[in-house]
């Protein structure tokens, strides 16, 4: 089915939102008060139709390069259409659109689960049309139809101004416990596969596979490429763009204040941006504390969706125990630089490839505490309605 984009209606005045900036961590005069105002606007009376109060919501979800690749469709009544948009690929890092897939069902838990709050049933048919299986295409992801007075809340949801994907190092005087994480892995439910460790010896692997499968990345120009073209430098360009990568670090965010940093300077392998961002991450990637990931049976769309699901509530449950968690997607990337590292996780976890549609992991996650769990919520885009 085709459809023609008729362009985005802005369902608020955004001038009218006032965001605390000291809430967010960024200095006054660097708060990017539109970027972050879906938070404050989720949930709000402003929206009479439970459908928009339900996507002002699900529009928080975690998503690959938080592209949020989301836009629906209200014409029908009592019913959210969703669709994919295909301008917010990631064709580099994510070639078979497997990830933006995961990220549309992480949206779709929390429109489902933000439904019942208000005790309505979100009732989800994936791909109503059929799947584009090596690529996304322009038939709709989902329909959800909204029944209302049929649902029962969910104890997840209250977590979810909390939830972040964490970026930061983690605290390693402070190990994780085995029974955290199988409370953490018992949030899931039985469309997917899910495994954790803290184990000293995997936990030395992983740190070492993580950090070489992020350096071929980084490595790679144009894959660092596509994330560089996402890196919003600055407060105009979040508020202008709301999607896209955060430049972490008081240093780097130093020289985007002086206007030292451009993105020539980011791909550009000998500066000392580029070597700031290695310094980074590789304190992240090495300090991790357990691990935490999602695998399915077969690869279908659907297992996609459902691992985006499930996803979400991993994400919730670790934020309801004070545990920091954040995806590490770089070895379970589809591209030839990075298949070897591809299969030794695979391997690692056990799991034998068998062709494109075989068992896989989905996600693949770093756990762990603090030091300073940052509270600052990532920039969102408004609900985009066709
Ligand atoms: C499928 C998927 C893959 C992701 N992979 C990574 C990753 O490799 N590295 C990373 O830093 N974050 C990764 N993330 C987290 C996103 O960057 C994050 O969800 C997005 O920036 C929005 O931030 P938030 O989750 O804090 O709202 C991933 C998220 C999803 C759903």
């Amino acid at each position: 089915m085709a459809f023609t984009r008729r362009g985005f209606i802005k369902v608020i005045g955004t001038g009218s939102v006032i965001v605390g900036a000291s809430a967010y961590g960024f200095a006054t005069t660097r708060t990017p008060e539109k970027a972050l105002a879906p938070w404050d606007l989720a949930g709000s009376k402003i929206y009479s139709d439970p459908r928009m109060r339900a996507l002002s919501y699900a529009i928080l979800a975690p998503n690959p390069h938080n592209r949020q690749p989301w836009k629906v469709d209200l014409r029908p009544s009592d019913e959210v259409i969703l669709y994919c948009d295909l301008e917010r690929l990631l064709p580099e890092t994510d070639p078979p659109n497997r990830q933006i897939t995961i990220g549309l069902g992480c949206f779709l838990e929390l429109l489902r689960m933000a439904a019942a709050h208000e005790g309505i049933k979100a009732v989800v048919t994936p791909f109503p049309d059929g799947a584009g299986e090596d690529f996304l295409d322009a038939r709709p992801v989902a329909r959800i139809r909204f029944l209302a007075g049929e649902a029962t809340p969910d104890p997840l949801f209250r977590h979810v101004m909390q939830r972040r994907s964490l970026k930061e190092p983690f605290d390693m005087q402070r190990p994780v416990s085995a029974s955290l994480l199988e409370e953490i892995a018992l949030s899931v439910d039985d469309t997917v596969q899910v495994g954790t460790t803290n184990t000293a010896k995997n936990l030395e692997d992983f740190r070492d596979l993580s950090w070489r499968a992020w350096l071929i990345e980084t490595m790679t120009p144009r894959t660092m490429q596509e994330s560089v073209d996402l890196m919003r430098i600055g407060k105009s360009e979040i508020n202008a763009n709301p999607d896209g990568i955060d430049l972490g670090g008081a240093f780097l965010e130093g020289l985007s204040l002086l206007g030292q940093l451009d993105r020539k300077q980011l791909a550009d392998q000998k500066s000392v941006a580029f070597q700031q961002g290695i310094d980074m991450y590789k304190a992240m990637m090495l300090s991790a504390m357990g691990y935490v990931w999602l695998g399915t049976e077969t690869n279908t769309r659907v297992d996609q969706l459902r691992s985006g699901a499930n996803w979400l509530r991993v994400n919730l449950k670790a934020t309801s125990k004070g545990l920091g968690i954040h995806p590490i997607s770089q070895a379970l990337q589809e591209y030839p630089e990075m298949s070897a590292l591809y299969e030794e996780l695979h391997s690692k976890l056990d799991i034998s490839l068998n062709g494109n549609f075989g068992p896989r992991v989905q996600m693949f996650a770093r756990v762990g505490y603090g030091p300073t769990l940052d509270k600052t919520p990532r920039w969102k885009i408004e609900t985009r309605v066709l």
